[in-house]
Formats: structure tokens, C-alpha cells, sequence
């Protein structure tokens, strides 16, 4: 593995015609500033408040601005639409309409989590792909996160051995069982399950069955999941913990092996072959050859890496994105597919009652 060597938007030989739905708080801060260093080519802002987007037009070079997307496509003819918006007043997800009509226009499609706020909104949405042919890719920033490529590329090596078990931590409340089947009332849930979901889903694939345990105060609960691969692990939803305290902590098990991930920068690999006899061994000092190996960021100098734009995955998925399709290739991360798989944890969360256990392909149907 390399260290990704950075290219600047203007220095990209070949850009992609993108048009921009939604000038709101996050696409500000994240995905807009991100195509410094992707081969974009912003042509079209649209937001329903017409001010917004014009303003965001003048900010990040978009020579044109629009209050309704129908007009923006016709007229701008995108290779492609960013689509980062919000949330119906009864809970939907806007994107999810918004992406089939730009589909429908002929462009393809990243859009930010949530996808959609169900399968059967997925579905309809995986079917205007289908129909029209164009992709659409969403924002699993943390698949996209130079730490969890790392693992990923971890588990790949023979060394680590087959990934036997995982836990994630992930501060987020589950509301309580009567308030489940309000669209309105899961938002938070709907909206923040997708992080944690596509670390467990990306790591180590699909999942077979899971039972929870759900304290009543703070809406925390913890999961315990059993992978298709046979593979397990916990997910431990840790509402309740201290604001500005690190969010996340993610550990795989190997074969002799695991790898850390702490606050989402610093990695530990425990490597196997380091032998310490019990009760004989002297000294906690292994072999470098076995010793773990830590990885974190300084954050002193100017650089990249030190820019959340980068180490939180934004620079990344949206660079995937647009070098993919500028190369013709698939889309391999961030798929409906993978979209799926978080959402069918998500529609287990809303049916299945403390306690109980399900597997998925039996309550949702074979999906
Ligand atoms: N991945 C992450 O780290 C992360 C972080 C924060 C938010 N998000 C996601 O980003 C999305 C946006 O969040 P936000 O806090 O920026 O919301 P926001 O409300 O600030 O922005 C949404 C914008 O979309 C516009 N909009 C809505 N419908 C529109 C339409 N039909 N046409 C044009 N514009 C329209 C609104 O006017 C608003 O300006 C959400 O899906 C959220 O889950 C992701």
C-alpha cells in the first residue's frame, strides 16, 4: 500500500460536468471544499433558496444557479449531480426522489447518507438505476477513511489470519419500541446508523443474525451480530457518552491477530507470531518483526493528511467517484448493494424487540 499521492483539481488533465443539488450546512463544510482536489467541474448549483445557491455558486466557481433541479438538468445537461439535501417534514429522505429524477436525466448520482429511508424506497430507486443505467454512489465516508482502507487491507494479508470477530462502538440512541414505526421520530437513528453500519458491512460483509440489549434512559444498546462469513461481533450503539469525548473504536480480530482503530486516526496492529511464554517471559519487548505497529497523524505540519476533508474520508469517496466513472470503470464502493445491507439492519431496529433474535433474510424476505 502507498501513500496516495495527491492530484489538485486543476491539474486533473480530464474533469467530470458535475451539477450540485442542496447548498446547506454539511455540503458547505465538506463536499463542496473536497472538489479542490477532484476532477470536477462545477457548472450548476441548485437549492430551493434560490440566495443559497447563488451564493454557493460564487464560492466554490459554479457559473450558474438554480431554485428548481428539473430546470438544471435540462439546461446543464450534467455528467453527473451531487446531491446532498435533508429531510420531508413527514421523514422521507429527499435525496431519494431527487436522484431518480436526475437518473432520468441521464446523469449519474453521488449522494450523501441516507440513501433512502427504507428497502422499498431503495428499491424503487435501485430500479430507475437499473432502467436508465447510470450509477448511483453514496457517501460511506467511513469505508472511505485512510485508517479503515487500512484495515481492510489488514484483513486481506494472510498473516492476519480469517476476521473472526469485530467490534464497533458508536455513540447513537435507538428510540424507544413505540416510537420505531415514526419515520419522524428514527431520523437520528436512520441518519447515523449508516456509519457504523458500513464499517460492520464493509469489513465483514452481510450479516446472518442479530439480537440487541436496549437501556430505556439513554436509548444505548448493544448488539450482538453473527456474519454470513460465520464471523462475529458486538455493536455497541453508546449513547449517554460525553460530548467532545472520541466517538469510535473499532477492533477486528484475526488469527493470532488484531488491529485498532481509536477515534478513527490511530491504528494499532497487533501482529501474530510474538511469543511470550507464560510465566518465562521476561520481557513485553517482541521481535520487531512480530511488534505492533502504530500508525497516527502529527498534526503540526501543513499537509493534507491533517485536513478532516481528508482523514474523515470526504477528499476520498468523492475522488472514487469521479475517477471511476472518468476511467469508465464500476463503482465498487458506496453501492446500492452495500446500501442494502445498512439498511437491513436498520428496518431490524425498528421491528425487532430487545432481546429477541432475527435473521435478516427472515423477517425482511430474501432481498
Ligand atoms: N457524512 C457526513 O459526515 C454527514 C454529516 C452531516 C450531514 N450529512 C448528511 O448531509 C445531508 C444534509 O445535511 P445538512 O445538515 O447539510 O442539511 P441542510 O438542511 O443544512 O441542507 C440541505 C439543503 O438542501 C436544500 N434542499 C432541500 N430540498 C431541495 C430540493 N428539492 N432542491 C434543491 N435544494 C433542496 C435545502 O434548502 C438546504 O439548503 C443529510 O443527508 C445528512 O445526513 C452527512
Amino acid at each position: 500500500m502507498t501513500v496516495p499521492y495527491q492530484t489538485y483539481q486543476f491539474e486533473y488533465p480530464e474533469r467530470l460536468r458535475c451539477a450540485f443539488i442542496g447548498a446547506g450546512g454539511h455540503s458547505y463544510r465538506n463536499v463542496y471544499p473536497a472538489f479542490q482536489y477532484a476532477p470536477v467541474e462545477l457548472v450548476a448549483v441548485c437549492d430551493v433558496e434560490l440566495d443559497r445557491a447563488r451564493t454557493y455558486a460564487r464560492s466554490f466557481g459554479a457559473p450558474a444557479a438554480y431554485d428548481d433541479h428539473r430546470q438544471m438538468l435540462a439546461a446543464e445537461q450534467p455528467d453527473a449531480v451531487f446531491i446532498v439535501t435533508s429531510y420531508t417534514d413527514d421523514g422521507d429522505v429527499q435525496a431519494t426522489a431527487l436522484a431518480q429524477d436526475c437518473l432520468r436525466a441521464g446523469a449519474h448520482v453521488w449522494m450523501e447518507k441516507p440513501t433512502a429511508a427504507g428497502l422499498a424506497q431503495l428499491d424503487r430507486l435501485q430500479a430507475v438505476a437499473d432502467e436508465t443505467g447510470r450509477t448511483v454512489m453514496t457517501g460511506l465516508k467511513k469505508i472511505f477513511t485512510p485508517a479503515m482502507e487500512k484495515v481492510k487491507s489488514i484483513l486481506r494479508t494472510p498473516e492476519f489470519g480469517t476476521a473472526s470477530s469485530i467490534s464497533v462502538r458508536y455513540p447513537q440512541s435507538l428510540p424507544a419500541p413505540d416510537l420505531r414505526s415514526d419515520d419522524v421520530k428514527m431520523i437520528g437513528f436512520l441518519d447515523h446508523i449508516f456509519h457504523p453500519g458500513a464499517i460492520l458491512t464493509h469489513l465483514m460483509g452481510p450479516v446472518r443474525r442479530l439480537s440487541y440489549e436496549w437501556e430505556p434512559r439513554t436509548g444505548a444498546s448493544v448488539s450482538s451480530l453473527l456474519f454470513e462469513s460465520g464471523a462475529v461481533g458486538t455493536l455497541h450503539l453508546a449513547s449517554g457518552s460525553a460530548t467532545g469525548a472520541p466517538l469510535e473504536r473499532v477492533e477486528v480480530v484475526g488469527d493470532g491477530a488484531n488491529v485498532v482503530v481509536d477515534n478513527g486516526v490511530r491504528i494499532t496492529y497487533y501482529r501474530a507470531g510474538a511469543e511470550l511464554p507464560y510465566g518465562r517471559a521476561a520481557s513485553f519487548v517482541t521481535d520487531d518483526a512480530v511488534a505492533p505497529l502504530r500508525w497516527e497523524p502529527e498534526f503540526s505540519l501543513g499537509q493534507l493528511y491533517n485536513k478532516n476533508l481528508f482523514y474523515l474520508g470526504y477528499v476520498p469517496e468523492v475522488v472514487y467517484f469521479c475517477e471511476r466513472l472518468l476511467a469508465g470503470k464500476p463503482i465498487e464502493k458506496g453501492t446500492l448493494a452495500d446500501v442494502r445491507e445498512i439498511l437491513k439492519l436498520y428496518e431490524l431496529y425498528r421491528r425487532l424487540p430487545a432481546g429477541d433474535s432475527v435473521q435478516p433474510a427472515q423477517r425482511l424476505g430474501d432481498r
